[in-house]
């Protein structure tokens, strides 16, 4: 739940400079699906990811989401964490690029950033901060507690192309040792979905 709503605050961020409004249309009711082509080894969002003890209640565009998460990630503290998003198309039977994709060499280092959307949309909300910034997504059990706060299905002022049709976030992270070399459990996960144009 938590690298979703991260993922949606990115997309929510790199186009909410722009003029149309949607509704994002959730595919899956558990909101994450496994990569299908996911790197080799790598992990779905709950596996990485303990959410027992997150509630989610969905009002119509509204998700209330309210306590903890258990980052169950086996990686070593140390490690560095890179993010990378991409935003596909679906097209005539196959999954093409668009031209959203974002990445990032050192989440850690910009997780509680204010001038980050996840910042303002979810990150703030986490309220034992101090912990979370010294493991940040780091397992294997790193508890991220909330405040309760609402996360809006839409995507505001979007000004790119119209968006019509299916659409996927594939968001991979990556941990690396020391030497730079990825360990051999990366997570990628994917949220599909429909953007249903408002106005
Ligand atoms: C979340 O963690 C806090 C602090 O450990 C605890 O007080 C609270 O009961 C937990 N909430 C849930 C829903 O597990």
């Amino acid at each position: 739940m938590v690298i979703m709503i991260f993922v949606l605050l990115l997309l929510f961020g790199v186009i909410s400079s722009w003029a149309t409004d949607y509704e994002l249309m959730l595919e899956d009711p558990d909101i994450f699906s496994p990569c299908t082509e996911g790197p080799p080894g790598s992990i779905d969002a709950r596996q990485a990811v303990n959410f027992d003890d997150l509630v989610v209640d969905q009002e119509a565009d509204i998700l209330r989401i309210s306590g903890n998460v258990t980052v169950v990630w086996d990686v070593q503290p140390t490690d560095r964490i890179t993010a990378r998003l991409d935003f596909l198309h679906y097209n005539r039977g196959s999954w093409e690029p668009t031209v959203i994709s974002m990445a990032t060499q050192n989440f850690c280092s910009i997780m509680y950033d204010k001038n980050q959307y996840w910042y303002r949309y979810w990150t703030r909300y986490i309220t034992n901060r101090h912990d979370v910034e010294k493991n940040c997504l780091r397992g294997p059990a790193t508890v991220l507690v909330h405040e309760p706060f609402d996360l809006m299905l839409k995507l505001e002022n979007f000004r790119g192309p119209l968006l019509r049709g299916r659409h996927k976030m594939v968001v991979l992270f990556n941990a690396l040792d020391e030497r730079n070399i990825p360990r051999p459990n990366p997570i990628c996960l994917e949220i599909r979905g429909e953007p249903l144009k408002l106005n």
